[in-house]
């Protein structure tokens, strides 16, 4: 068959159909760019992004150019959320447990103590507590509660802003958590903007410079969610030269010989344990697969066309569907009822530790009283200072022990039987004075009495723990 033997209308239905096919392709080009030019709109109502200064403190400037995200962070502003251990309200922690009047007499945390509010909060609530009222505190206390503290860091210098009086410091802040704390500016891209866990990186020899895209939706909240000191009264710092972990914390601690407080019954040398969330999840199943904080606690959120990271960070307990459920194709009945067993096994070894510790402190307190020798005073106090840094490593941890069951296990465990080696020794030294019976423990079962204790220890006006127990009623013939 030669060319000029076919029909002549297919001579043109060839480039017809081509024409027609480019024509489609443009068309859908067309519709698809407007789609996204309106999801664009959709997302930034301003034409132009509003260009932000280095060190904008102000949250609702970088709304202008972010509005769901912004719209989100506000929701942290929410307080009325609970759930079994957790949420957004500030509950009570010293009228929930009275032991705690007692592990933490005569230190601030034994004044007041109440649960994590959102980062809406930070500002307000750090300047409202009760343990910020002393004038000399110290600027540092601000480090992870503004986003205007960047900003002064660059003015002052870091040492110089660590050092200047908190009620001082006041003045100039005023805007609390929020986007310049993990973005830059112009990229948005996260960013790392607290110099402690810059440094805590440098001390490891790591640079932190290195870290991978998802390696940072966990290090954002790691700039405050960990356990700190100020090194020479005011300089943060992060306890980690040797490791994260709780043992390799205490081992720096023993080496600076840094104490918290002394205690008024013990006088054991106390550390005080922050919340060391960041070193925590550190060591469990999901940091092991490489799922982050943001994974949880910022869920990805959609709206039309949308897709954005929820900035309303709470507990995901609060928001299951879009948090675990995107993994873990559990009912949400299911998955709360899981997190609450494993929660409910570590806050009952949580009260173990802690029941065991206030006995601990007592029995090292009527050690003392009968004039038990200096060295084995020492030893005693050295297991409960051991036992008492695990019990809080734990205690002071958000998410109760959730985010590593095993590890949160492990330390309380640890801390149980530190605690009854404690009380073992005092026994011994008891018994070397000639004291048999088991010393006398005050009524500390409300908040009103275990503060009626803890303030006749700090008042140098000590209750008698060495009364001896009344002689056993006679058996009845
Ligand atoms: C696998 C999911 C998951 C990951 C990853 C995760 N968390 Fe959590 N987090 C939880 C759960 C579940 C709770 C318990 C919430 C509750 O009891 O209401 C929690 C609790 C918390 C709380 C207390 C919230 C409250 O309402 O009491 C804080 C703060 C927190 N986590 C911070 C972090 C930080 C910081 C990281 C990363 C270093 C992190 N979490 C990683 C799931 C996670
Ligand atoms: C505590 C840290 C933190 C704060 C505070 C924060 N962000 Fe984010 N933001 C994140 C994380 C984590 C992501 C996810 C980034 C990723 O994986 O690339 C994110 C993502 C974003 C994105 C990228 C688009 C998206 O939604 O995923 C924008 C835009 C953004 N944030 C804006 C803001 C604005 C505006 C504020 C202040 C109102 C803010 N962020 C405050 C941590 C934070
Ligand atoms: C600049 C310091 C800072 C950064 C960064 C930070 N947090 Fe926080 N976070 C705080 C402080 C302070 C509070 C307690 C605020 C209060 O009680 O007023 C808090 C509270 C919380 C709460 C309790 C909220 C509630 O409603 O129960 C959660 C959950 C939380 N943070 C998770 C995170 C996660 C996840 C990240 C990282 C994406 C992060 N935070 C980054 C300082 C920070
Ligand atoms: C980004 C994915 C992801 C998210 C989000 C996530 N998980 Fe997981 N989870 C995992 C992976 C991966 C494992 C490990 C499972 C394995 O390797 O077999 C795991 C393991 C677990 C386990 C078993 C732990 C153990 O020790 O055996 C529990 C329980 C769990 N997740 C609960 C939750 C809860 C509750 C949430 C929400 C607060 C959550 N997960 C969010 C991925 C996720």
């Amino acid at each position: 068959m030669t060319e000029t033997a076919l029909p002549k209308r297919r001579r043109w239905a060839g480039p017809l159909i081509a024409l027609l096919l480019a024509a489609v392709v443009v068309l859908v080009g067309l519709l698809a760019s407007s789609i996204m030019e309106r999801r664009w709109e959709h997302q930034r109502p301003a034409l132009v992004l509003k260009p932000l200064p280095e060190w904008e403190p102000d949250n609702a400037r970088w709304g202008e150019n972010y509005p769901f995200e912004y719209e989100s962070y506000l929701a942290t502003k929410q307080d009325t959320s609970t759930t079994l251990y957790g949420g957004s309200v500030p509950r009570d922690y010293l009228d929930e447990d009275p032991r705690l009047v007692i592990l933490f007499a005569g230190y601030p945390f034994s004044v007041e103590y109440r649960q994590a509010r959102g980062h809406y909060h930070a500002v307000e609530d750090v300047t409202g507590t009760k343990r910020t009222a002393n004038p000399a505190t110290v600027g540092t206390c601000m480090t992870c509660k503004s986003t205007d503290v960047p900003r002064l860091m660059a003015k002052l210098g870091v040492a110089e802003f660590y050092k200047t009086p908190f009620h001082e410091l006041k003045q100039d802040i005023k805007h609390p958590i929020g986007c310049q704390d993990c973005h830059d500016p112009v990229s948005m891209n996260l960013r790392i903007t607290r110099p402690a866990l810059r440094e805590a990186f440098q001390a490891q020899g790591k640079s932190i410079d290195q870290a991978s895209h998802q390696e940072m939706r966990a290090l954002v909240c790691g700039q405050c969610h960990v356990e700190y000191f100020f090194k020479d009264k005011t300089y943060l710092t992060f306890p980690w030269q040797q490791g994260m972990a709780v043992e390799q914390m205490l081992a720096t601690y023993e080496g600076n010989g840094h104490v918290d407080f002394v205690h008024p019954v013990s006088k054991t040398p106390i550390l005080k344990a922050q919340h060391p969330d960041y070193e925590l999840w550190a060591t469990g199943i999901h940091a092991y697969r490489g799922v982050t904080c943001a994974d949880c606690h910022m869920p990805y959120r959609t709206e039309g066309a949308l897709k954005y990271t929820n900035h309303h960070v709470q507990s995901p307990l609060l928001d299951i569907a879009n948090s675990c459920a995107v993994c873990h194709r559990w009912s949400e009945e299911e998955v709360k009822a899981r997190v609450e067993a494993i929660q409910g096994k570590v806050a009952a070894l949580k009260l173990k530790v802690e029941d065991a510790l206030v006995a601990a402190h007592f029995d090292v307190g009527a050690a003392a009283q009968a004039g038990a020798d200096e060295a084995g005073l020492a030893e005693a106090r050295r297991l409960v200072r051991q036992a008492q840094f695990r019990w809080d490593f734990i205690a002071a941890n958000n998410g109760m022990g959730f985010h590593s069951p095993q590890e949160s296990m492990r330390v309380l465990a640890d801390g149980v039987d530190l605690a009854q080696q404690a009380r073992l020794v005092c026994a011994r030294l008891l018994a070397q004075k000639g004291i048999s019976s088991p010393p006398r423990h005050p009524d500390v079962s409300t908040r009103e009495k275990a503060w009626a204790v803890a303030q006749a220890f700090v008042q140098n006006q000590p209750i008698d723990l060495l009364g001896v127990a009344p002689p056993p009623a006679p058996a009845s013939p």
